[in-house]
């Protein structure tokens, strides 16, 4: 996957420690010269070379790999507006751009929805250790939504991941937000805990395990009732006397 940047050292593997240390990748060069993206977290931890196996298309919608810079496009036009960020003013502390977010945001997967010639949504996501990839956030403009978009495209996310031995998929939603907990829950994610920050108040913390083993383990050990899901005729917890 080779993007295509301006300014800035040598390739970033070529580098020793020294000079990534000094690595500044945001910063432009006196003279631009066109060097190639270094690899995102995915795929350096991975191989997972998303730009391999997308676009995907979801009838008329069609989800490519983006960049950065098209994607935090999208979250300055439309964020504000879908989160209700003005009604939560003062709620919660903001999290202004800095050097070392932009750092952070450029090695997360950016995928846009497009439509026509039409931005419909954006998905950004990342691993957060070896095992582990996160749902970090996402959006679908109004008017294209509930068309199946997102589930479909978590259903088709988790294929890749899977191949590339990630056993668990993760992400945190308000328990206010009723569209993505019903994307989430039918996809298979599970809560496995709840959350309270300064930053974005309660979340739930939802898992998808993509290991029957990891799941079953954590439904037998943290779970009271039987699996309660479409499709699933197992039941655990058989060894606990219920009241
Ligand atoms: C969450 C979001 C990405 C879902 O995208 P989408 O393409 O519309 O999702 P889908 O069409 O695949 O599924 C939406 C599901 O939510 C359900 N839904 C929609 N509005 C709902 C509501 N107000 N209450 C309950 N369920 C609702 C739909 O019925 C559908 O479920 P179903 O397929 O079982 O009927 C989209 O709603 C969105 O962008 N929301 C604002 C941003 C956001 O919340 N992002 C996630 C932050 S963690």
């Amino acid at each position: 996957m080779v993007r295509a940047a301006w300014g800035g050292p040598p390739h970033r593997e070529s580098m020793t420690q020294p000079e990534l240390l000094q690595h500044r990748p945001f910063e432009r060069a006196s003279r631009p010269r066109l060097v190639e993206a270094p690899p995102r977290l995915s795929m350096r931890l991975w191989n997972l070379d998303w730009g391999a196996t997308l676009p995907w298309h979801f009838d008329a919608a069609r989800v490519e790999s983006s960049s950065h810079d098209e994607v935090m496009a999208f979250t300055r036009e439309h964020y504000a507006a879908i989160f209700g960020h003005a009604s939560a003013e003062g709620r919660f502390l903001p999290s202004p751009m800095t050097e070392a977010k932009r750092r952070f945001l450029s090695e997360m997967d950016f995928f846009v929805f497009r439509v026509g010639r039409e931005t419909a949504g954006v998905f950004m996501g990342h691993p957060t250790d070896w095992t582990s990839y996160y749902l970090r956030s996402t959006a679908i403009v109004p008017q294209h939504r509930e068309r199946g978009l997102m589930t479909r495209f978590f259903e088709r996310l988790a294929e890749p991941l899977r191949g590339a031995g990630v056993e668990r998929i993760e992400a945190d939603c308000s328990p206010a937000n009723a569209p993505i907990i019903r994307v989430l829950s039918g996809q298979g994610y599970v809560v496995t805990g709840t959350t309270n920050s300064e930053r974005w108040g309660l979340l739930l913390r939802y898992t998808k395990f993509l290991r029957d083993d990891a799941r079953g383990a954590f439904l037998r050990q943290y779970t009271a009732m039987p699996i309660a899901q479409r499709g699933e005729t197992e039941t655990l917890n058989t060894d606990r006397s219920r009241p």
